[in-house]
């Protein structure tokens, strides 16, 4: 069967900014690596003075969109401090996209912070939520006549729960209370970010969403069905809807950015999460240990369709050992938006996480999602084969499986 995308289908890959830049000192994670053990971002890809030659990778092999974040701690060192020099910078950063032909989607909050917001209390105190309005509308009067994407959050219940219940990223709480304080916070954020981009961009074009991750929860059958069955249901409508629907119903999300990458296994009780599924081989396990399964994210997207919004998968990817693996995972998860655009959702673009090898949060450098290896001792760049097969998709930008 053959499925033609739509004509202005967005055909890219993301990354994010304290993943990829390297030398981001004044953020919150560079201070939480140095006091627990794990390993450092460091140099990350360098691609902060490498950006140029990497977008020229990225144009090389056909695609049309990038999925890039600005670092709020590199623009905003201190409290009432622009830094204009970096503000250039990102400035240059958009310009080479434009000068590719890559449509930029642009994050303004990947998971990380300054030093000084953080020390204020962060996400957790209301109150500084007018500093990451101040960066907001700062950067939307800089850029409103070259980025039409924002994405105003990355994944913020992945951020709020590995930050404040397993508290494995900073500031490494542990209470559901604060996390649920940290959500609302961000929904208040999002919403007024919204507002001030929409205002400020007045008449011009502006698409306004935030990153959601998105899991397919399947009941674990070691346990009883019943109850997992439940147990599954419960964290689909909490994990991948409730706040989707909040928003949308406020009117203010112009499109639904989907991140998905796997299935995860639930159920009432111990062993928590994806392990309870040990015995069983159904689904391919990734490099991480994440269980791939496309039809998930074929049946998340029928889920979104009863938004009437336009949906753009801002990031789907894994990290592999070998070739035929990251073409398999890729070409399947492609075929899944295929049929789910042949089912009448409207989407309108899919990017891979990542472009570049870069830096996994707490799991440092070992798994690489790159559609280009990137060896960081040298710093060079290697395009993976399986990145030419994505490339030839988006090409035709049609698929026939
Ligand atoms: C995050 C990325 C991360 C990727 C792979 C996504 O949820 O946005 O920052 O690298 O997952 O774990």
């Amino acid at each position: 069967m053959q499925t033609n995308f739509p004509q202005s289908f967005l055909w890219g890959a993301a990354l994010s900014s304290y993943q990829a830049e390297g030398g981001n000192f004044n953020s919150d994670w560079f201070l939480w690596e140095k006091t627990r053990n794990i390993t450092p971002c460091g140099k990350a890809c360098g691609h902060y003075e490498r950006f140029e030659s990497d977008f020229d990778i990225a144009h090389s092999l056909g695609l049309n969109a990038l999925r890039v974040s600005f670092e709020w701690a590199r623009l905003c060192p201190s409290p009432d401090a622009f830094d204009e020099e970096v503000l250039e910078h990102y400035q240059r950063v958009i310009c080479a996209l434009a000068a590719r032909g890559l449509t930029p989607l642009v994050n303004l909050h990947h998971f990380t912070n300054p030093v000084w917001f953080a020390e204020r209390g962060g996400w957790l105190n209301a109150a500084n939520i007018d500093s990451f309005l101040c960066y907001t509308k700062r950067i939307a009067q800089v850029f409103k006549e070259h980025v039409a994407y924002w994405l105003v959050f990355n994944e913020p219940f992945v951020y709020a729960y590995n930050g404040f219940v397993r508290g494995i990223w900073p500031p490494g709480a542990r209470s559901y209370a604060q996390a649920r304080r940290v959500i609302e916070n961000i929904a208040s954020a999002y919403i007024s970010a919204y507002q001030e981009i929409k205002a400020i961009y007045g008449a011009r074009i502006s698409h306004v969403s935030f990153s959601k991750h998105m899991r397919f929860f399947a009941p674990c059958p070691v346990f009883s069905l019943g109850l997992s069955s439940l147990a599954a249901r419960v964290r689909d409508a909490i994990f991948n809807i409730q706040f989707i629907e909040r928003l949308a119903t406020r009117g203010v999300l112009d499109f639904i950015a989907v991140n998905y990458y796997c299935k995860e296994y639930v159920h009432f009780g111990f062993p928590a999460g994806r392990e309870c599924a040990h015995q069983f081989h159904r689904e391919r396990k990734n490099h991480i240990g994440w269980w791939m399964y496309p039809e998930g994210l074929y049946a998340l997207l029928l889920r979104l369709r009863r938004f009437r919004l336009p949906v753009i998968v801002t990031e789907n990817g894994s990290a592999e050992t070998d070739n035929d693996a990251y073409r398999d995972y890729m070409q399947a998860h492609i075929e899944a938006v295929a049929r789910a655009l042949r089912a009448g959702v409207d989407v309108r673009g899919y990017l891979w996480w990542a472009l570049l090898d870069n830096f996994e949060w707490d799991k440092g450098f070992e798994y690489r999602f790159g559609l280009i290896h990137v060896d960081y001792a040298a710093m060079t760049r290697t395009v993976r084969p399986f990145a030419l097969d994505f490339a030839g998709i988006a090409k035709e930008n049609r698929v026939t499986w």
